[in-house]
């Protein structure tokens, strides 16, 4: 575990070198939804093969970028594409961006992702608040020895995404007049889609929406104590009755159509995060 505290460190130092800016807060930017790095007042970027011990990225509609400037006023990084379990990487590598994040001073985490619906109420290009999820990936990325100076050995998760920063999410989309469902989002491994008894399972198990992708990081995010916002774009219906076809590109274009939303949200929560 050392090991890891070692390979943090690196990142950080290559980051300090070009960006010598404190974060307040780091963006997870989930398929399709590359578009959202468009708004902030970039000052540096730095690519994922430049920063030590980050794995390449092999996802469809994932940049690999690190974008360090200005969201609504506030220093922020963004990451520009994901690390994904089905890729093959472990989750310790997986999780990287989220340790770099916290290390760089950052106190806040926002995860997008792409996300099939389950819930009968969600359409197509709805924006579910994740409230809480489930971990169906069979695997976590605090297995092994715990560095105890980077975080408790059985972190609580009672809460792992933040109700403060809720209820910011809230009033944005109150105020700028538009839905924002509330649920919980399930992850599975991937990267095939899901069958129809699978949907069907992962709603009886208490799922509104399904992926592959955020619940490792969030449960690192908890180790380390960020707080978390979490934002699912529904992108497909998961519907074991009238099953259809998809594909990444069908996901990737219906994500890209809830972009205005997503980037709405996170200026208004970044807005209101108070200064602790
Ligand atoms: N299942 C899993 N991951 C996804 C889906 C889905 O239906 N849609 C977008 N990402």
């Amino acid at each position: 575990m050392l090991k890891l505290a070692a390979q943090i460190e690196s990142a950080v130092q290559v980051v300090h070198d070009r960006w010598p800016v404190t974060p307040r807060v780091g963006i997870v930017l989930g398929s399709g939804l590359r578009g959202l790095a468009d708004q902030i007042d970039i000052e540096c970027e730095i690519g994922y093969a430049d920063i030590p011990h980050f794995p390449q990225v092999t996802a469809l509609g994932h940049a690999g970028r690190l974008v360090c400037g200005c969201l609504a006023g506030e220093p922020v990084v963004v990451f520009q594409g994901r690390f994904h379990l089905y890729e093959g990487y472990s989750p310790q590598q997986a999780t990287l961006p989220v340790r770099l994040l916290k290390a760089l001073g950052a106190r806040m985490l926002v995860v997008s992702n792409a996300a099939g619906g389950l819930n009968p109420h969600y359409a197509v290009g709805d924006v579910m608040l994740i409230q809480d999820q489930i971990n169906l990936m069979f695997r976590n990325p605090l297995v092994g020895v715990n560095d105890d100076a980077l975080g408790p050995r059985f972190p609580d998760m009672s809460a792992p995404y933040d109700p403060h920063l809720q209820e910011f999410a809230v009033e944005t989309a109150r105020r700028e007049g538009f839905l924002l469902h509330r649920g919980v989002y399930m992850a599975l491994l991937g990267p095939t889609y899901e069958t129809r008894a699978e949907y069907r399972m992962v709603r009886i198990l208490g799922g509104d929406a399904v992926g592959m992708s955020t619940v490792p990081e969030v449960i690192v995010a908890r180790h380390v104590g960020l707080d978390v916002l979490g934002l699912s774009t529904i992108t497909n219906i998961g519907s074991p009755d009238a099953p259809r076809q998809i594909t990444g590109h069908i996901v990737n274009a219906a994500a890209a159509t809830a972009a205005s939303k997503l980037s709405a949200i996170i200026r208004g929560v970044i807005r209101h995060f108070p200064d602790k």
